[in-house]
C-alpha cells in the first residue's frame, strides 16, 4: 500500500507526484492492473454495485440533511417540505429511501454468493468477517435512518426495538433509559439517532476500505474455488472487469430507478405518512422488509431475553462460518450435498422473511419456530457434518482448464 512506486509514467507531472505520493501507482496497481480470475460471473459484480450504492446513499443523504430538521416538533413537516417545496427534493428522498432497500438487495445477493462459492474460507476469513461487521453496521444505520421522518412506524419501530434491551437482567431498564436519553422515545432519541445515522456511513466507508484491502491480499475467489496458478488464469481488472461491473451497475440502477419513478412507496409502509403519535399504537408494527427474517427469529422464541439472544446470535454466527464449514473444497459447484443444503437455507431465509411480516400467532408462529430451528441447524450441525461426509466432485486443475473445457463443450 505504501513505499516507493515501481511505475514509470509518461506524463512528467504524474511522475513527479507519484514519486512523492505513490497514489497514481496505487490506483494503477490495485484498480487497473490488478490480476483478477478470468472466470468471474455476474454474481461478482455485486461488490462494485454495493460500493456505488454506498456513494449514492452518502451523497443523497448529505443533501437531504440540508433541508431536514432533527426535532420532534419539525422532523415530519421538514420531510414533507423536502417532498413538496425543495427542488427535486422528492427525487432525493425517494432515491435515499429506495436506495436503502436496493442496498440490502445487493448485500443479500453478495452474502449468498460468498456462501455458495465458499469465499469465506481460508485465506479470506478476515475479509468475510469484515463483511459481517459491514452488514451489522448497515442494519444499524438503516434502523436509525428510518426513525428520522418521525412517522408512526418510525416511532413505534424505534420503541419496540430499543425496548428489547429491557430484557437484559438487572441493567436492562437503565440501558433503555440511556439509549432513549429519557423515559420515552422522544426528542433526545431522535437527535442521537440523527447524529449516529450521519456518522455510521463514514464508519461503513472505513470498513469497506479494510474489506477491499483484505480482498486485495489473496485476490478474488472465483466460481471454481481453485486459486489462479499462472498468468493465464487472470485478466487485468481494467478494462475487463471495470466494463463488466459498469454494465451490471447500469442494469441495477435501472431497477432502482424503476422503483424511484414508478413505485416509490412500494417498499415502504403507509403508516409512516402519519406523524408519530406516542398515544396511538399501529395495529401491526412491522420493520422494513430487510429486517423481517431477523424479526421472525426474535419473535419465534417465547422468552423475550432468549429471543433477543437468538436474534443477535443469528447474525454473529456468520462470524464463525469459516470454521463451521469443515469441507476442504471451496466452491459449492463441486459439492453435491452442500449445494442442495445451500438452496434449502436460502428458502429457509425467505420463509423467515415472510413469517416476520405476519402477526406472531397461530400457524405463522409454528412455521417461524421451525424455520428458526433450521437456520441454526444449518450452521451448527449440517455444515460441519456434511463437510466430512460428502464426496466432492473432482476439481479442475486450473481456472483455464475449466474455462477451456466449457468452451470445448460448446463448440463440439
Ligand atoms: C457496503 C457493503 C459492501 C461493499 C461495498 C463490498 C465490496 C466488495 C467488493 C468490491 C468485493 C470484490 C468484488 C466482488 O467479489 O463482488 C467484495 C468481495 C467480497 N465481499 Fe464484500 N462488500 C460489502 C459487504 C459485504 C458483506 C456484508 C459480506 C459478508 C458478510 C461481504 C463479503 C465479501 C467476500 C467474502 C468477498 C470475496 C468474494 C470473492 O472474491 O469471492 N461483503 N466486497
Amino acid at each position: 500500500m505504501s513505499g516507493h512506486s515501481n511505475y514509470e509514467f509518461k506524463n512528467p507531472v504524474v511522475n513527479w507526484l507519484d514519486s512523492r505520493l505513490p497514489i497514481v501507482s496505487l490506483i494503477k496497481g490495485q484498480a487497473m492492473d490488478f490480476p483478477t480470475p478470468k472466470n468471474l460471473n455476474y454474481w461478482w459484480t455485486f461488490g462494485g454495485i454495493l460500493a456505488i450504492m454506498l456513494v449514492i446513499q452518502l451523497i443523497s443523504g448529505i443533501v437531504l440533511v440540508m433541508h431536514y430538521t432533527p426535532n420532534t416538533a419539525m422532523a415530519f413537516a421538514s420531510v414533507e417540505h423536502i417532498m413538496r417545496d425543495v427542488n427535486y427534493g422528492w427525487l432525493l428522498r425517494y432515491m435515499h429511501a429506495n436506495g436503502a432497500s436496493m442496498f440490502f438487495v445487493a448485500v443479500y445477493i453478495h452474502i449468498f454468493r460468498g456462501m455458495y462459492y465458499g469465499s469465506y474460507k481460508e485465506p479470506r476469513e478476515v475479509l468475510w468477517m469484515l463483511g459481517v461487521f459491514i452488514f451489522i453496521a448497515m442494519m444499524a444505520t438503516a434502523f436509525m435512518g428510518y426513525v428520522l421522518p418521525w412517522g408512526q412506524m418510525s416511532f413505534w419501530g424505534a420503541k419496540v426495538i430499543t425496548s428489547l434491551f429491557s430484557a437484559i437482567p438487572f441493567v436492562g431498564d437503565p440501558i433503555v433509559t440511556w439509549l432513549w436519553g429519557g423515559f420515552n422515545v422522544a426528542n433526545p432519541t431522535l437527535n442521537r439517532f440523527f447524529s449516529l445515522h450521519y456518522l455510521l456511513p463514514f464508519v461503513l466507508a472505513a470498513l469497506v476500505f479494510l474489506h477491499i484491502w483484505a480482498l486485495h491480499v489473496p485476490g478474488n475467489n472465483n466460481p471454481t474455488g481453485v486459486e489462479p496458478k499462472s498468468d493465464a488464469d487472470t485478466l487485468p481488472f481494467h478494462p475487463y472487469y471495470t466494463m463488466k461491473d459498469l454494465y451490471a451497475i447500469m442494469l441495477f440502477l435501472m431497477v432502482m430507478f424503476a422503483f424511484v419513478f414508478f413505485a416509490p412507496n412500494y417498499m415502504g409502509h403507509a403508516d409512516n405518512y402519519i406523524e408519530a403519535n406516542p398515544l396511538v399504537t399501529p395495529t401491526h408494527i412491522v420493520p422494513e422488509w430487510y429486517f423481517l427474517p431477523f424479526y421472525a427469529i426474535l419473535r419465534s422464541i417465547p422468552d423475550k431475553l432468549l429471543g433477543v439472544i437468538a436474534m443477535f446470535s443469528s447474525l454473529l454466527i456468520l462470524l464463525a462460518l469459516p470454521w463451521l464449514d469443515s469441507s476442504r473444497v471451496r466452491s459449492g459447484k463441486y459439492r453435491p450435498i452442500f449445494k442442495q443444503l445451500f438452496w434449502l437455507f436460502v428458502f429457509d431465509c425467505l420463509v423467515l422473511g415472510v413469517v416476520g411480516g405476519q402477526p406472531a400467532e397461530g400457524i405463522w408462529l409454528i412455521i417461524g419456530r421451525i424455520a428458526t430451528a433450521y437456520y441454526f441447524l444449518h450452521f451448527i450441525i449440517l455444515l460441519p457434518l456434511i463437510g466430512l461426509l460428502e464426496s466432492p466432485k473432482p476439481l479442475p486443475a486450473s481456472i483455464s482448464e475449466d474455462v477451456l473445457a466449457k468452451s470445448d463443450a460448446k463448440s463440439s
